[in-house]
């Protein structure tokens, strides 16, 4: 039987088409509520759209443990060969609004959000191992280049090419993402990594520190530029809809986890620091241990209200993962909450989508949007005699040492060139020729002579091929040393 038209109040609505009018031809009354109702909520329909990563697609899946890490982390998702928990993903581009194209050049974030029987844990990464910057307060900075100029409300390749030429330790991640990785032919075709270096601690209250790599099993696969930009014009969803259709005929996508593990003490003498996020870790030293897979095999059922309200956090911890003093990631411990609570508000983790499956008690009440009950009756603080809501000293994060002084260090180890060269070395005749070609073809347009010398000698320095190329394909000096 079909359903009663009604009202948010459950009221049964008697006509959905007409407005109530003083006759045929007067006024609408303003005691037509339904329709003043209908307007109002409708004008309330766009929550702020993610400040970065506005543009997602999410899917449902499930994570199975392959290979038990307990040695190493006692996080009960990653334990016990077979162990599977129920995750839901969102992949995303960062610069572009979200009605953006899909098929532009751009990391894809690669956010996990995994429902642990001892609450949620989320890896909020991106298709690339490392970042353009290395310190959260240039973050904001980086991000207004990436974004609109404030006067034309164009895209700004003066301000792109200028903020990166004066931030050399941007090379490596600029490198991989005018490479053929750039643009990914579907969201199922790219690798995934939790990018930063977290600690992995166990039962014995051991710790390590640890690198996570999703590894796609459809295999790598990229887009051809002239494709991409014809898709950007003809279909700007062909991510989304391929990721959507993908699932829905029940080919499902699947990642395997991996992670490298290094002992706590190597960071004190590793060639450069591990805490540096525009660094990879050599998988000679530090070689990939497999941890589970991970299949999506259910779209949602509703886009704004379990993806677009979908919320994850670096910091959404359980036991057994704690953070490191990687600076990046120390920043996004705020950022990220901080933003929940502005877009989607104090009680975000009550929507269905963010709602742990563990057990959640606390003595949070009140608020926007409290919609589970409020804690009811419950005892509403602590400590108290009524028998409320106990700690979990198990739960306490591992004691670990400071030294120093507090001040604003900069990082101590500066070689921005070596990793960036090595790929680039590592890069077959062909793909050389197109990264060129996609870095001369997006530094062309920068207004100032000046910004494209000093990041061609940047390039110079990673490898002098490179940078070359580069000063050859636009028409400038090659620069004399490195
Ligand atoms: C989204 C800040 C670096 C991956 C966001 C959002 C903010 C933010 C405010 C929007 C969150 C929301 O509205 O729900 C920052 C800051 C960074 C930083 C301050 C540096 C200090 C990174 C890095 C990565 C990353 C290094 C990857 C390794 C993502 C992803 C999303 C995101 C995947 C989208 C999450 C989703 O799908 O909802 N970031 N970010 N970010 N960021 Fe970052």
């Amino acid at each position: 039987m079909t359903k009663k038209l009604t009202t948010s109040w459950g009221a049964p609505v008697g006509d959905n088409q007409n407005s109530i009018t003083a006759g045929q031809r007067g006024p609408v009354l303003i005691q037509d509520v339904h329709l003043l109702e209908k307007l109002a909520h409708f004008n309330r329909e766009r929550v702020p759209e993610r400040v970065v990563h506005a543009k997602g697609a999410g899917a449902y899946g499930t994570f199975t443990v392959t290979n038990d890490v307990s040695k190493y982390t006692k996080a009960k998702l990653f334990n016990g060969v077979g162990k599977e928990t129920d995750m839901f993903i969102r992949f995303s581009t960062v610069a572009g609004e979200l009605g953006s194209a899909d098929t532009v050049r751009d990391p894809r974030g690669f956010a996990v959000k995994f429902y642990t029987e001892e609450g949620n844990y989320d890896i909020v990464g991106n298709n690339t191992p490392v970042f353009f910057i290395r310190d959260a307060i240039k973050f904001p900075d980086f991000i207004h280049t990436q974004k609109r100029d404030p006067r034309t409300h164009l895209k700004n390749p003066t301000a792109v090419w200028d903020f990166w030429s004066h931030s050399p330790e941007s090379l490596h991640q600029v490198t991989i993402l005018m490479s053929d990785r750039g643009i990914p032919a579907t969201l199922r075709h790219m690798h995934g990594y939790g990018s930063h270096t977290f600690k992995w601690v166990n039962a014995e209250g051991q710790a390590v520190w640890v690198k996570y790599h999703f590894r796609t099993e459809q295999g790598v696969k990229n887009l051809d530029v002239d494709l991409a930009a014809k898709l950007a014009g003809e279909n700007p969803d062909y991510h989304t809809e391929d990721l959507f259709n993908a699932i829905e005929k029940g080919d499902f996508p699947a990642w395997k986890l991996y992670v490298q593990i290094m002992p706590l003490e190597d960071a004190d003498t590793y060639r450069f620091d591990p805490f540096d996020v525009t660094k990879v870790w050599s998988q000679k030293d530090y070689p990939l241990i497999e941890v589970g897979r991970m299949v999506l095999n259910k779209n949602p059922e509703n886009y704004f209200a379990e993806v677009e309200q979908a919320t994850f956090s670096p910091g959404t911890f359980v036991p057994g993962v704690e953070a490191s003093p990687d600076k990046m990631l120390q920043g996004r411990l705020f950022a990220y909450g901080d933003a929940h609570r502005y877009r989607v508000g104090a009680n975000h983790n009550q929507l269905p989508v963010n709602r742990p499956k563990a057990e959640v008690n606390n003595h949070q009440r009140d608020g926007f949007m409290a919609g589970d009950g409020n804690g009811g009756r419950s005892v509403y603080y602590e400590p108290n005699s009524f028998g409320g809501p106990n700690e979990v000293p198990e739960a306490k994060v591992t004691p670990f040492d400071v030294t120093g002084q507090a001040a604003q260090v900069a990082y101590d180890h500066d070689d921005h060139y070596t990793q960036a060269g090595d790929l680039y070395r590592l890069l077959s005749e062909e793909e050389r020729t197109r990264l060129v070609a996609n870095i001369v073809g997006a530094m062309k347009p920068v207004e100032l002579e000046e910004i494209k010398l000093r990041q061609i000698s940047h390039f110079y320095k990673a490898d002098p091929e490179y940078g070359t190329r580069i000063a050859e394909g636009l028409g400038l000096a090659v620069p004399q040393q490195a």
